[in-house]
C-alpha cells in the first residue's frame, strides 16, 4: 500500500475540502484493510476494520502487543451498539445517553460475530464512541466498527499528538491523521457491565464519581478474570525510571539520587525548594490539566535524557485517580510487563 503511505498536516476544524478528501482517504484505506493513526479526545488510536481479522493482526504486529489482550471497538453511532453486543443492560443505556460521545469505554458481552481476536477469545466486547470530530467523521462514513488501541508500542506512554504517533510507530501506518493534541489526555474510563454489578477496569476520562451519582451505586474494582493489559502493574511507562514518595520527602528523595550521579526529573504540584542541578517540571493544580498535559510531559522528560523521575501523585478526585493510576504504573518494576 506504498501510494496510501500520505502524511497529513494539522487540519482545520471546520470542514474544508481538504478534510473531506481525508476523511476519505482514510476510509478508503480502512476499507482496504489498512492502519490510521487516528486522533480521538484521549489518546490517539492506531484504527482498522474491527471485522477484518488480518487488519487487526496488523494492530498487534505494530504495537509488539501480546496476542489474548483484547481491544475496544470504536463506533459512530449509538445504533450500532446491538451488532456487537448482545445484551445491552439499562445500565449500559443510561452510562451511553449521559457521556457519549465520550471517553469512556463499556464492556458488554459480544455478539458471536464478533472476532476472537478482536475480544482475546472472551464472552465480552468493550465498545466506545470517541468525541472527536475527525474520528467521528471517519467513523460514520466507513459504516462499521474500528478496533482501535493507543498508537503506541505495547507498553509504553500513550500518544496525544500525530507527531508522538509518528516518531514512535512511523512508517508502519498507512495514514496519520493530524488532529491536533488530544483534549482529554488519558485514556477512557473501562466500565465492565457484563456481569452482576458495575466494576471499573481503568479510571480515565470519566469521572468515576460521575458514573456512580449516574448509576446511583459504588463502582466495584475489576474482576480478576478479565484481562486488560492497561491494567498490567508495569504500563504506560517513560523510559527514564519513575520513582513515587510524598510532598515532605520529595526534595530529599531528589537530591539523594541526584548525589548518586543521576540526571533527576521532579514533576509534582507543589515546587520544592530544589539544588540547581535537578529538573522541576509541574503537574497542573486542576486534576483536567494534569490529565491532558502528563503524557506530553513524560515524553519531553524522556526526550531530555533523564535516567529518573521523581513525583508525588496528585489527589483522587475527578480526573487525578487517572492521573494516579498511570503514575503508579508507570512507577512499577518493568520486568513485570507481560
Ligand atoms: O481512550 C481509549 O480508550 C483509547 C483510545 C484510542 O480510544 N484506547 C485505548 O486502547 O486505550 P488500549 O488497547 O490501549 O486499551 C484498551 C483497554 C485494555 O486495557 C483492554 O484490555 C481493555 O481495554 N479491554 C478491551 N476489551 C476488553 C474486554 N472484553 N474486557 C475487558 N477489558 C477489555
Ligand atoms: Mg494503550
Amino acid at each position: 500500500m506504498a501510494e496510501s503511505n500520505v502524511r497529513l498536516g494539522h487540519l482545520p476544524s471546520i470542514k474544508s475540502r481538504s478534510e473531506f478528501v481525508s476523511v476519505d482517504r482514510a476510509v478508503e484505506i480502512l476499507r482496504a484493510g489498512g492502519l490510521v493513526a487516528l486522533p480521538t479526545e484521549t489518546v490517539y488510536g492506531l484504527a482498522a476494520d474491527a471485522d477484518n481479522e488480518l487488519a487487526v493482526r496488523k494492530i498487534f504486529a505494530l504495537k509488539g502487543r501480546p496476542a489474548a489482550h483484547p481491544l475496544i471497538v470504536h463506533l459512530g453511532d449509538v445504533q450500532q451498539l446491538s451488532h456487537w453486543a448482545r445484551e445491552i443492560p439499562k445500565a449500559a443505556e443510561q452510562l451511553a445517553a449521559a457521556f457519549w460521545p465520550g471517553p469512556l469505554t463499556l464492556v458488554l458481552p459480544k455478539q458471536p460475530r464478533v472476532l476472537d481476536i478482536i475480544t482475546g477469545g472472551q464472552d465480552t466486547v468493550a465498545l466506545r464512541i470517541p468525541n472527536h470530530d475527525l474520528a467521528l467523521q471517519v467513523l460514520r462514513e466507513f459504516g462499521g466498527g474500528l478496533a482501535a488501541p493507543s498508537a503506541n508500542k505495547f507498553g509504553r506512554l500513550s500518544p496525544t499528538t500525530a507527531q508522538h504517533v509518528m516518531s514512535e510507530l512511523g512508517d508502519g501506518v498507512d495514514l496519520v491523521f493530524d488532529g491536533g493534541p488530544c483534549a482529554v489526555g488519558v485514556e477512557s474510563t473501562i466500565v465492565d457491565l457484563s456481569s452482576g454489578a458495575p466494576s471499573l477496569l481503568r479510571p480515565g476520562g470519566i469521572p468515576k464519581e460521575q458514573i456512580e451519582a449516574l448509576l446511583g451505586l459504588k463502582l466495584g474494582t475489576a474482576a480478576s478474570q478479565v484481562r486488560a493489559p492497561g491494567t498490567l502493574a508495569s504500563h504506560y511507562a517513560p523510559r527514564a525510571g519513575l520513582v513515587l514518595t510524598t510532598q515532605d520527602k520529595l526534595a530529599d528523595e531528589a537530591a539523594q539520587r541526584d548525589l548518586w550521579g543521576a540526571s533527576v526529573a521532579v514533576l509534582s504540584v507543589q515546587k520544592p525548594a530544589l539544588p540547581e542541578s535537578i529538573a522541576y517540571f509541574a503537574l497542573p493544580h486542576d486534576p483536567a490539566d494534569a490529565a491532558r498535559t502528563l503524557y506530553a510531559t513524560l515524553r519531553n522528560i524522556d526526550a531530555q535524557g533523564f535516567d529518573v523521575i521523581v513525583a508525588v501523585l496528585p489527589p483522587e478526585t475527578g480526573l487525578g485517580l487517572a492521573v494516579r493510576d498511570r503514575l503508579t504504573r508507570a512507577a512499577a518494576p518493568r520486568d513485570s510487563v507481560k
